[in-house]
């Protein structure tokens, strides 16, 4: 497993000087390689380090938590491009996309720390789209208990048709605003959604509130590359957000023991420098039971806002040519695991 090549888990430790700004969080910092991110925004700073131990954090209250700065258009980052970008990848999704990107060993990989360990838990999988991680948590837990939520009919038709599948609740509905009681479920798994969601933090902080008293969150989602071509065409895309990232906004919705193991595509050997879209598995513990400590402000995005057409159409073929982007990276990996001898860099 790509994973294994790169230390498993690792639990990081945040010492911080935190301010809250309009726009956010902004981070000064170190990816896990060494390599410094750019400078985001002058008033934060964040460092991570490997240690067995995980601080408590004094999560502060904010209203918005958007964290790139706008320059980074990022035009599948909402929720109606979200929409339509799959009504038509839904059609292919399952048998083009995830075969680059999502395979069932890293599906198997970036679960485990979910903990499924009771087929009585209940569990909800929100962005679960066609299904294919859901057929992951269903080989641990019975299907009855699962919920399958996503915005997308045209995604979750697509699960309706999968025989494992059959006795899952499917609903539609917003991973922002998810329509579960406080404290209904013991897992909450999302994987490969929180890219397309405008506010990262709200769908977390509900994650958070969902869980009960010592349930787990496990999300799943992209790095953002260090490779200069690809990150031009992340940021024109949709949301990579770095490791970091992940670890504050856990930690700003209340879990403890945050946890963040990087995954990958066998075939890629490690390499992380154009990004990935299924790049590491975050869980966290949520320590006590009622809703997050993190008081937010209105959503980013107001669906029900009409939008100019041409602006949205450009902005939906924009964000789909970046995205071809990110097809043709595994074949390229792909070619040059094939090529270079093994055991050495690609
Ligand atoms: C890359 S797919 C991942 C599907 C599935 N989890 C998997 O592992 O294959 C992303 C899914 O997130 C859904 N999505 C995007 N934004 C969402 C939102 N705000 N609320 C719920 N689902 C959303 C999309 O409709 C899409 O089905």
């Amino acid at each position: 497993m790509a994973s294994s090549l790169l230390n498993g888990a690792i639990n990081p430790t945040l010492t911080r000087g935190i301010a809250q700004t309009p726009n956010g969080l902004g981070f000064l910092g170190s990816d896990f390689n060494g390599k410094h991110f750019p400078k985001l925004n002058s008033v934060s700073c964040v460092k991570i380090s490997r240690t067995h131990k995980s601080k408590t954090i004094v999560s502060p209250n904010c209203s918005a938590s958007a964290s790139r700065p706008a320059s980074q258009p990022r035009f599948i980052q909402h929720k109606k491009e979200a929409f339509w970008f799959y009504r038509f990848l839904s059609i292919v999704y399952d048998h083009v996309i995830n075969p680059g990107h999502w395979t069932e060993d890293m599906r198997d990989d970036a679960l485990e720390p979910a903990e499924l360990n009771n087929r009585n838990l209940t569990v909800v999988d929100v962005g679960g789209g066609t299904g294919f991680t859901t057929l992951g948590i269903v080989k641990h837990v019975d299907a009855k208990n699962v919920t399958i939520l996503d915005q997308s009919p045209h995604q979750l038709a697509k699960a309706k048709k999968k025989e494992p599948l059959k006795e899952c609740k499917i609903i539609e509905g917003d991973a922002e605003d998810l329509p579960f009681k406080t404290d209904y479920a013991d897992r909450y798994v999302s994987a490969g959604s929180i890219e397309y969601w405008p506010d990262p933090q709200r769908g977390i902080r509900e994650a958070y509130r969902v869980l009960r008293l010592g349930g787990k969150a496990c999300v799943i989602g992209p790095v953002y590359p260090t490779f200069w071509l690809s990150r031009f065409f992340a940021d024109a895309w949709m949301l990579f957000p770095k490791e970091e990232e992940y670890i504050e906004w856990f930690e700003k919705a209340g879990f403890k023991d945050v946890q963040l193991k990087r995954i990958g595509p066998k075939w890629y050997r490690g390499v992380r420098r154009h990004g990935l879209i299924m790049g590491c598995s975050v869980t966290g513990v949520k320590p006590a039971s009622g809703d997050s400590p993190l008081q937010l402000g209105p959503k980013v995005e107001d669906v029900s806002e009409p939008v100019n057409p041409f602006v949205f159409l450009s902005r939906l073929i924009l964000g789909a040519m970046a995205a071809t982007y990110y097809v043709l990276v595994p074949i390229y990996m792909w070619i040059k695991d094939q090529i270079v001898p093994k055991g050495q860099p690609i």
